[in-house]
């Protein structure tokens, strides 16, 4: 069968770009952890506002905890068009673990600087951990269209010094 050599390095180069990317694909997630993530489990949308079923109903104040010293965890929850709570203040060097879930639509959550960076869905609670160690506000911004004024759904973390 005769091809043309155009072709046939037209062929060569698909493959081996095939190769590179699988490669890449596979040195960012397992060297450099970077994977898509995954659903952390499921909550029932009706319990959302009830402190006795989850952290989730607890007053929007007390969402933040201090489990060690430098260790946070918050139980964020989005809603048309507001994230609650909307500013979380933690000391320079601390830890923070965000639990996500939706009251009502699906919303997104994207940290500027960072890659924290997921989705907030009804019934899925979404999970990611960072690490702050550079003082400063740092912005985050609904990134999933959640109706008229998804442009100002943010909110900000604080990194204190
Ligand atoms: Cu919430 Cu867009």
């Amino acid at each position: 069968m005769h091809v043309d050599p155009a072709e046939r390095n037209f062929f060569i180069i698909g493959a081996a770009l095939l190769v590179v990317f699988f490669v890449v694909l596979t040195i960012s997630s397992v060297a450099y952890g970077i994977q898509l993530p995954a659903p952390e489990m499921r909550i029932d949308p009706r319990t959302i506002n009830d402190p006795e079923a989850s952290p989730f109903g607890l007053p929007v104040d007390e969402r933040l905890r201090e489990l060690a010293p430098g260790k946070y965890e918050v139980y964020m929850t989005g809603q048309a068009w507001a994230f609650q709570p909307a500013e979380i203040r933690i000391p320079a060097g601390s830890t923070l673990t965000i639990y996500a879930t939706s009251k009502d639509v699906q919303h997104g959550f994207k940290l500027q600087g960072t890659n924290l960076n997921f989705m907030i869905l009804p019934g899925q609670i979404s999970k990611q951990t960072g690490t702050f160690d550079e003082p400063g506000e740092y912005t985050f911004i609904c990134h999933e269209y959640c109706g008229v004024a998804h442009h100002v759904m943010f909110g900000k973390i604080i990194v204190e010094e």
